[in-house]
């Protein structure tokens, strides 16, 4: 046995840093086999590269932006970045849109094990095919020495469309209900017929991954079960699921051991919920099938149909840590989730009825330039980043409601929060009229005494779900859906965390202490890196520039569904002109931020 030092110095010396160049282009690709279009990648490639790290590695990534006609930005989904909240990577959030021709460098470590993923964090982008797995070793994984190999197994929706075109549709008086745009095609591995090369008898570690940007998916081993150790980054117990539905965002590691003999290979099934379209277009082949092979001789069966689809309950799983129960809450705070639409008749998503804008300065860069004595004042960051201060070291509550009738998978960056309540889906347990009742008291559910912890969260449709996490991640985060539709129109808080604690941590330049090249992405893109959110350093409290959202609906045009009518009415028969009756002078498509 070698003293404890040595052991640490050993383990100090196996770090590594992984250096990548990635220039960012559009190339043409044909992901589903019926549709040839741009897609974004890197290097000259798509799919884009696997990143592939071990515990205590750092990652640094010089991103060249040469797409010549959009900014973008990289995020790396689920790491904590405890340190490093400028390299988070949302833009209007923690760093400027990196415009066409600009250059920045990530550089953080990976300090957790599982199975992540990273993708552009500007406009939507992402599905466009700047998305890939990020995978991250664990020399001291509770289940090491239970599988032979490991496989990515990638999932995702595929448009054909490209996103500024599906979003200028989707954000549009003339889609009042805001019917998000339909997928052609799923996808697994980046294609139809991904194939994985299996032993009869092995155990293989599968890491799912749901790289898709707005539909959950179910995903089944035919004749073969599946063992769930991992969620989102935390190792959990061994629990056996035979049918997993994974949201946008969310991971899973499984174990599946094969068969012992080979005479035949078996379809790996992953089926869009197409519960979560409006409409089911005509066409849409909801499943992409892999295999496992066996033998490559023989045939590639047909996958089998689900007629009925009951999921693993993932709200049972038990992290391996057994880490209890946050049982004293700081911090309670209640998010209601709520579609409407506003005075240009377009559809918005809103939490506690204020509908996310970015601002004319990223959050982070008003927090390092203000007065000091400012910071605490969520009114500098403008109200419609939806800002909520929390305290170092609290136990955060979030009780989210949702008011609405779809699905709706959050997102909390740089934590894994507890899941301590979760209503039944589609049960009615939650009244979404009735919000006072809707406390963690009442229905006084028996809290978990281990809780489930991930990052990514499904809300049942008029469900909820309350999570907790400790403050001890200094940052500006994120807090919002996953669905980049509603993304974009919204869904979305900024969890400004332990600022004080964040100023001291970046020192006395404030803003200046970041990478110089940060700042001149900024600069070339002629966005603001000092001020408040409306970009005024001379008042903080003036936020006369800030952006905002349109004025609501005038009154009589409250209710969605005479909007719905009236649009619909309006936009098939009447066309622009005759809207002007009811006087929206500013009644266009609205574009906010860059
Ligand atoms: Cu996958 Cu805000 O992120």
């Amino acid at each position: 046995m070698l003293p404890w030092f040595i052991l640490f110095l050993l383990g100090l010396s196996k770090a590594t840093t992984h250096t990548y160049d990635f220039n960012v282009t559009w190339v043409t690709a044909n992901p589903d086999g019926l549709y040839e279009r741009p897609v974004i990648g890197i290097n000259g490639q798509w799919p884009i590269p696997i990143i592939n790290t071990t515990v205590g590695d750092r990652v640094i990534i010089h991103l060249h932006n040469q797409l010549g006609n959009e900014s973008t930005s990289l995020h790396f989904h689920g790491f904590f970045q405890n340190g490093t909240t400028e390299m988070d990577g949302p833009t209007g959030v923690t760093q400027c849109p990196v415009p066409p021709g600009s250059s920045i460098t990530y550089n953080f470590t990976t300090d957790q094990p599982g199975t992540y993923w990273y993708h552009s964090h500007d406009q939507g982008q992402y599905p466009d095919g700047l998305r890939g797995p990020f995978i991250v070793q664990d020399p001291d994984s509770p289940h090491k020495g239970k599988y032979t190999g490991e496989f990515i197994l990638s999932v995702s929706e595929w448009y054909h469309k490209q996103i500024p075109t599906l979003l200028t549709s989707f954000m549009s008086y003339t889609n009042p209900t805001g019917v998000e745009p339909e997928p052609q095609a799923a996808l697994m591995n980046d294609g139809p017929n991904a194939t994985f090369p299996v032993q009869p008898g092995q155990t293989y570690f599968f890491h799912i991954v749901n790289m898709g940007a707005f539909v959950g998916q179910y995903v089944w081993f035919e004749g073969h079960h599946m063992r769930v150790i991992e969620v989102d980054g935390v190792w959990t117990e061994e629990a056996e699921a035979d049918l997993l539905y994974v949201t946008a965002a969310q991971r899973y590691g499984v174990l599946v051991t094969m068969k012992n003999d080979t005479s035949a290979n078996f379809p790996i099934v992953s089926s869009i919920d197409e519960d979560m379209l409006d409409k089911v277009p005509p066409g849409l082949n909801p499943n992409v099938t892999g295999y496992l092979i066996y033998d490559s001789t023989q045939t590639l069966p047909q996958a089998q149909w689900l007629d009925d689809f009951n999921p693993f309950d993932d709200f049972t799983l038990v992290p391996s840590d057994g880490l209890g129960i946050f049982d004293n809450v700081d911090h309670s705070m209640t998010l209601d989730v709520v579609m409407d639409n506003l005075g240009d008749g377009q559809n918005y998503a809103f939490l506690n009825d204020t509908t996310y804008l970015p601002q004319k300065v990223p959050t982070l860069y008003t927090l390092l330039s203000a007065p000091e004595d400012l910071v605490t004042n969520t009114a500098i960051y403008g109200e419609n980043t939806n800002s909520l201060i929390v305290e170092h070291g609290e136990v955060v509550e979030i009780i989210l409601n949702n008011h609405d009738i779809g699905k709706h998978p959050f997102h909390l960056h740089a934590h894994n929060f507890q899941v301590v309540v979760r209503s039944d889906a589609e049960a009615g347990d939650f009244d979404p009229t009735n919000t006072t009742a809707l406390t963690t008291a009442a229905p006084a559910p028996a809290f978990p005494a281990v809780p489930m912890r991930r990052d990514t969260i499904q809300v049942p449709p008029h469900g909820n779900v309350v999570l907790r996490f400790r403050a001890d991640n200094p940052g500006v985060w994120l807090f919002h859906c996953h669905i980049q539709w509603h993304m974009q129109t919204g869904l979305m808080a900024t969890i400004i965390e332990a600022p004080l604690a964040l100023r001291a941590q970046k020192g006395s330049q404030g803003v200046q202490a970041l990478p110089a090249d940060h700042l001149a992405a900024c600069q070339a893109g002629g966005t603001l890196y000092e001020g408040n959110a409306g970009g005024s350093t001379s008042d903080w409290l003036d936020l006369s520039n800030a952006n905002y959202p349109p004025d609501p609906l005038p009154a009589g045009f409250t209710a969605r569904g005479i909007v719905a009518l009236v649009f619909s009415v309006v936009a098939a028969f009447l066309g622009m002109a005759a809207i002007s009756w009811y006087g929206a002078a500013e009644f266009k498509t609205m574009k906010v931020g860059n």
